[in-house]
């Protein structure tokens, strides 16, 4: 029988366990408080304490998440991890959307592929529920290995696509030229892996390999610096958010440059065969 000390300090110990435990459940950036798991049907799980989220994906489907709070602006971060070694047919989605049927939508595609054979970074922007603007990127870095943070940048004067930091894209606010820009419709943050060997993989020639499934894909360290909005009213006031006017100084237009003359693989502006009636107003202004 234990005696009343012994009792009463492993009685302490177990507080402290929960006490710190209940710390990191209610630390910020915690899966738990950031986003709800939508679908998937426990393929989508929260781990070590909310730190880590993982989507899987087999035969019979896929799996995926979204914020809690919806933005009307901000920079938002997540730091992924993708499926490894033969993903060919997978798709790992991380986007932001708007609701309803005129909607926008900033989109981060992720299209896995056979073993040792490059992912493709597929981006888009929808603007009033019109996209056609993609634009598709090699990596730099086998993004299999580690954990690399994909950003976006969501400001009234543009949308800027970062990986690690460095631009690959910017959609600048082309208004003054009848382009609408993403403006007044909040936007939640959603990821999914989802099955689209029909078209992904080499345009859909490379299937899903079901025997290597289930597909794994992690997430971590999301970081929403957004304006939150919520019942007709944002949390900025725009003075007070570094990012809110934050243009492309000389150095990342540099970095911009850079990988767009040696890692872009497709641009919708310069795809003349697509738009035969004429390019899109966005891609003829400097
Ligand atoms: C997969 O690898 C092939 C061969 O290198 C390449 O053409 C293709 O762009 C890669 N990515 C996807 C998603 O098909």
């Amino acid at each position: 029988m234990a005696s009343p000390a012994s009792f009463s300090a492993s009685n302490f110990l177990l507080s402290l366990a929960l006490a710190s435990h209940l710390a990191s459940i209610a630390f910020a950036g915690s899966f738990y408080q950031d986003v709800d798991i939508t679908w998937g049907d426990g393929r989508a799980k929260i781990l070590n304490n909310g730190r880590l989220l993982t989507l899987s994906l087999d035969r019979s489907s896929g799996s995926g998440f979204q914020s809690k709070k919806e933005y009307l602006y901000g920079k938002i971060d997540m730091q992924l991890k993708f499926v490894p070694g033969n993903s060919a047919g997978t798709v790992t989605a991380h986007y932001l959307s708007s609701q309803g049927g005129a909607h926008d939508e900033i989109d981060f595609e992720f299209l896995g592929n056979l073993s040792g054979d490059p992912y493709i970074v597929h981006t888009n922007v929808y603007t009033q529920g019109k996209g056609n603007r993609e634009m598709q990127f090699y990596l730099w870095f086998d993004p299999t290995k580690d954990f690399h943070t994909y950003s976006v940048l969501w400001n009234p004067r543009h949308i800027v696509f970062y990986v690690d930091g460095t631009p690959i894209r910017e959609f600048k606010n082309r208004e003054s030229a009848g382009v609408p820009y993403p403006k007044n419709q909040p936007m939640k943050v959603y990821s999914s892996l989802w099955n689209a060997d029909d078209w992904a993989t080499r345009g859909g020639l490379v299937k899903a390999d079901w025997s290597k499934a289930p597909f794994t894909a992690s997430f971590r360290n999301f970081n929403a610096n957004g304006c939150v909005w919520s019942s007709g009213t944002s949390s900025c006031s725009s003075a007070s958010n570094p990012w809110m006017w934050q243009e492309l100084d000389s150095p990342s237009l540099e970095r911009l440059r850079w990988v767009q003359k040696n890692y872009m693989i497709y641009n919708y502006c310069t795809d003349v065969k697509r738009f035969t009636q004429g390019l899109p107003p966005e891609c003829t202004m400097s």
